[in-house]
């Protein structure tokens, strides 16, 4: 935690970076990332702007899952360090003000995890009830399938325990029993461990699916909620200014719930919100946009949405309807091999087809619409990916750094490293990589970093202040105002593959002027007459809207 500073709300004002240890920067050549390495990129993180790191699950792990599989919560995977590591990049982190926070996966272990190998050899281990167990594979049968392309069923045969064990992922992630006070106990421990080491909080992984029970769909629980609520306290009081951000892959009723009175998490990924921006793109219609904000505000002032394009998994679609879905996949998955489970495995870059100015409308969007953005590392360098890979692999692909050997990523021999480099001449390394990028005045990465430093400016108006949406205008265009306070931004888009011309009614303002605040151009005073815009295919404008006879003080929240 960072000492001297409002501890209160930062994360309401933070830009988040998520990144994998495993593929951000190979210290000891052996064809892994490291702890070392990150802490050697911290410069860069810190000059892109952003204000907290998340950290990919990097625990002991057998990596079926990428490390979503923790055979010992108390250390760092050999491949990328020590915990010493660790804590030594978390304080270069925090020199350079940037937070960190991690995953922590609570629902599941690995199956080699010395306590399901316990708790399966031996029925009277006092580790058998931390795992959920069944003679018959008949329990709980309204809860869903997740990974859907490799599970036939949340319930698998061990053969040592001669009994069925419960899982909500992989057959060798088996689920922790939470009704089992020991098993929470632990995990408040675990908490207790990576908080004295340094992190300012967690993003806890797969959070609905805590606990079980008969006649549910076993998401969502109240006892869930009560856990969460325990930990919540606990973090309150031993590790004050500490975060939670919940992956609740649900529908805005129940993926609000996890904010509680205040009292449960302080942030939640907004999963519906991020399938709909890429809906509207391709329909060329705000309605879809505008509808699911809508449904998932109002939120209590001391939490927020973590809101973002795109992740380390695929792009879900569990939280769209059938219609929807279909509609994503014959828009964005054309090629079988882009899907996965009920998601597309793409990066943002390829999504768009490499069009810098849909790439560009979209990030303004995550940054002017309610929550904090989440960018997906290499997402600000326009890296590719490869849907030629395994499972989720192709956007976890090494962080290219520049046009040298393996992308200046490690120097080992290419065929070590964890995964390969992307080559497509689309996307090759040696022309999308952060160094030729930074050199580049027009580069995609360069002009992320001036979108940062404005959302940062104006992130009280930008970032908390209230949305209000203009619906009387063309549906292709997505019109909205946020105010905070006595600071408005106007914030204008034209969804469309074509130009748009637009007659916005702002007779409230009469003689404000609208300021652009990408170049600072003052635009006409606003009268009463409608204002016109025109606006060129996929485009968007951010105006400050400046009170008659001001002195030109930008009403930004200073720097
Ligand atoms: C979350 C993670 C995903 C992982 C799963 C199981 O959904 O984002 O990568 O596979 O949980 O832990």
């Amino acid at each position: 935690m960072m000492a001297g500073e409002n501890l209160n709300l930062w994360y309401r004002d933070a830009v988040f970076y998520e990144l994998p240890v495993r593929s951000f920067y190979d210290s000891n050549g052996d064809g892994v990332g490291d702890f070392q390495g990150l802490r050697l990129k911290m410069g860069y993180l810190s000059d892109l702007g952003v204000d907290c790191i998340w950290l990919l699950p990097f625990y002991d792990s057998p990596l079926k899952d990428d490390g979503y599989d923790i055979s010992d919560y108390y250390s760092v995977h050999p491949d990328y360090g020590t915990v010493d590591d660790f804590q030594e990049c978390v304080e270069e982190a925090h020199k350079r003000g940037i937070r960190v926070i991690a995953d922590l996966v609570m629902n599941h272990v690995s199956d080699q995890h010395p306590w399901f190998q316990e708790a399966r050899k031996d029925r009277n281990s006092p580790r058998r009830d931390w795992f959920v167990w069944s003679d018959t594979d008949k329990e709980f049968q309204q809860a869903r399938i997740i990974f859907t392309d490799t599970e036939k069923s949340n319930w698998t045969w061990d053969h040592v325990a001669k009994q069925y064990y419960w899982h909500r992922f992989y057959s060798s992630q088996p689920d922790l029993n939470y009704w089992n006070p020991d098993v929470r106990t632990e995990m408040m421990n675990v908490i207790r461990f990576w908080l004295k080491r340094g992190l300012d909080g967690f993003r806890c992984d797969a959070v609905p699916y805590l606990y079980e029970k008969e006649g549910t769909n076993c998401e969502n629980l109240p006892e869930t909620h009560q856990f969460f609520k325990e930990v919540r306290r606990m973090i309150d009081k031993e590790f004050p200014g500490t975060i939670l951000l919940a992956e609740a892959n649900q529908w805005p009723t129940e993926a609000k719930a996890y904010f509680g009175n205040e009292d449960e998490f302080h942030m939640a990924f907004n999963f519906p919100l991020m399938p709909r921006i890429f809906i509207a793109v391709a329909k060329e219609d705000r309605v879809p946009i505008v509808d699911i904000i809508k449904q998932t505000l109002p939120i209590p002032p001391t939490c927020d949405w973590g809101i973002f394009l795109r992740n380390h998994d695929e792009l879900t679609l569990e939280m769209v309807t059938d219609e929807e879905r279909d509609f994503m996949f014959k828009e964005y998955a054309k090629n079988p091999k882009m899907r996965l489970n009920m998601g597309i495995r793409r990066r943002l870059s390829p999504l768009l087809d490499n069009d810098r100015r849909l790439i560009e409308l979209l990030h303004a969007i995550l940054f002017s619409v309610p929550g904090s953005p989440i960018l997906y590392y290499g997402d600000e360098i326009g890296m590719g990916d490869n849907i030629y890979l395994g499972d989720r692999n192709g956007v976890r692909t090494p962080m290219q750094w520049s046009p040298d050997r393996n992308a200046g990523f490690s120097k080992a021999d290419p065929e070590s490293l964890c995964n390969p480099v992307i080559v497509n001449p689309n996307y090759h390394y040696e022309a999308v990589n952060a160094e030729a990028e930074s050199r580049l005045p027009t580069s995609l990465l360069n002009w992320v970093k001036s979108m940062i430093k404005i959302r940062k400016k104006y992130n009280t108006v930008l970032g908390r202040g209230e949305i209000e949406f203009f619906e009387n205008v063309d549906r292709r265009a997505l019109v909205f105002l946020k105010t905070f306070e006595n600071n408005y931004m106007l914030c204008v888009y034209n969804l469309s593959r074509k130009p748009v011309a637009l007659q916005l009614d702002l007779s409230r303002f009469a003689g404000w002027t609208p300021v652009e605040v990408q170049t600072e151009s003052r635009f006409p005073p606003i009268g009463e007459l409608p204002y016109f815009f025109t606006m060129s295919r996929h485009s968007f404008f951010w105006f400050k809207l400046e009170p008659d006879g001001s002195d030109g003080s930008d009403g930004s929240s200073g720097e």
